[in-house]
């Protein structure tokens, strides 16, 4: 018996070891891995170049409190303010950590303005900004809510791509638009181009905060260090997570300075946040994703993944509804909820895919490193499966 909270449906398979796209089990069989731990590992397991850094690094300071300066942590602050919009980066741990801050910087700020009134957030159906009390009650579905009330207020939910509810939600008490530019655990939902455009201009118009949750989409998955580069629609504060470390606990909330003034000393902290194992790691993942031609790669990836899953939903009409998706965040929508057998069959195959949206979503996300022929193995595998449906 496992001593283990229950908190995860867990497969009995345990692995062991992984190298590049591939995992081994305990067994020594190995899988094709198109979740990389739920878009986390984006170079793929033990990437060389960044598991030799982090080897360095190991041997010189593991940890170090936030009261000294962290070299590795300002060079990591500076190479992505240098590549995005934002003035200043706060370091944390996981993607829940940034969507904490998130919401507090959203709430300082308007407080330091003397608009502490002005604190509500409005959020998207559908979307997903991780498990503590202020990020299931900004996001999350019914299931992630339930038997945790009572949740905290202040959150404002609207319907994905309706720009009529969103207006009609604003009030002077309404500080931010936060949200996922790709939904990813809701379903695999893009939001769409004109709306976010038009969420950019009320916000800039109403002296709102618009906050991109970047943590599955952002950090290459759609081609482009962040999506909103992708779509040319530059947020004031944008959380990512999971990417960013390959696999390490690292991830950050990116502001401009305007925002940024109004945290001070004291007003808020991660005893790990940006640590120098993490911040190393962040470093080597950067210096990969930064050699050229490496996003150009994910383009082209996703280009032939796109190609070879649309002819199986032409193929199996049936069975699929649609497949949908940008880069290599892709999900698959099936007419009938059981995502959970196809995942699993495909597992005994060898392939490891994950599933969302009650069972209707298979969702494929594999690391950035993947090639034609990965994509190739996958796609035959799942021709397979639908056809013995
Ligand atoms: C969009 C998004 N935001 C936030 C989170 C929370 O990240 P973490 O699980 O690292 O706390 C997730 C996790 O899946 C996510 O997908």
């Amino acid at each position: 018996m496992s001593h283990i909270v229950n908190a995860y449906s867990r497969l009995l398979t345990s692995i062991v070891r992984g190298e590049g796209v591939y995992l081994f089990g305990k067994d020594g069989k190995k899988y094709l891995d198109f979740a990389a731990g739920i878009s986390t590992a984006s170079l793929g397991h033990c990437h060389p170049y960044v598991t030799g850094k982090l080897k360095e690094q190991l041997g010189s300071l593991w940890h170090c409190s936030n009261i000294f300066t962290i070299p590795e942590q300002e060079r990591l602050a500076e190479r992505l303010t240098a590549l995005t919009f934002a003035d200043k980066v706060f370091f944390c741990s996981s993607g829940l950590e940034a969507t904490e801050a998130a919401i507090k910087f959203i709430r300082r700020y308007f407080y330091s303005q003397g608009q502490g009134r002005r604190n509500r957030i409005i959020t998207i159906e559908g979307g997903f900004h991780g498990r503590s009390i202020a990020a299931i009650s900004a996001g999350g579905n019914e299931k992630s809510r339930e038997g945790f009330a009572p949740l905290l207020p202040g959150f404002d939910k609207v319907p994905r791509n309706d720009i009529k509810a969103l207006e009609e939600k604003i009030s002077d008490e309404t500080a931010a638009v936060f949200l996922e530019p790709i939904q990813s655990e809701g379903g695999v939902y893009t939001l769409d181009v004109k709306y976010l455009q038009k969420v950019r201009e009320i916000t800039k118009a109403q002296g709102m905060i618009l906050c991109f949750d970047e943590v599955q989409c952002g950090y290459g998955r759609i081609g482009s260090l962040f999506h909103y580069q992708n779509i040319g629609i530059e947020p004031d504060m944008l959380t990512c997570a999971k990417a960013i470390g390959n696999g390490f606990p690292l991830a950050a909330c990116l502001v401009r300075d305007y925002i940024a003034e109004a945290i001070t000393p004291g007003t808020h902290g991660s005893t790990y946040g940006g640590n120098p194992l993490a911040m190393t790691v962040g470093n080597a993942v950067l210096d990969v994703m930064l050699e050229e031609g490496f996003f150009g790669h994910v383009r082209r990836v996703s280009k032939c993944l796109k190609e070879k899953l649309l002819p199986l939903a032409e193929e199996f009409p049936e069975i699929i509804s649609e497949i949908r998706g940008e880069g290599l965040l892709i999900g698959i929508e099936l007419k009938v909820p059981f995502a959970d057998k196809i995942v699993g069959q495909s597992l005994d195959k060898g392939l490891i895919m994950t599933r969302v949206l009650n069972n209707v979503v298979i969702r494929i996300t594999p690391p950035l490193i993947v090639e034609d022929k990965h994509v190739s193995i996958a796609c035959d595998i799942l021709y397979k499966l639908f056809l013995k449906i």
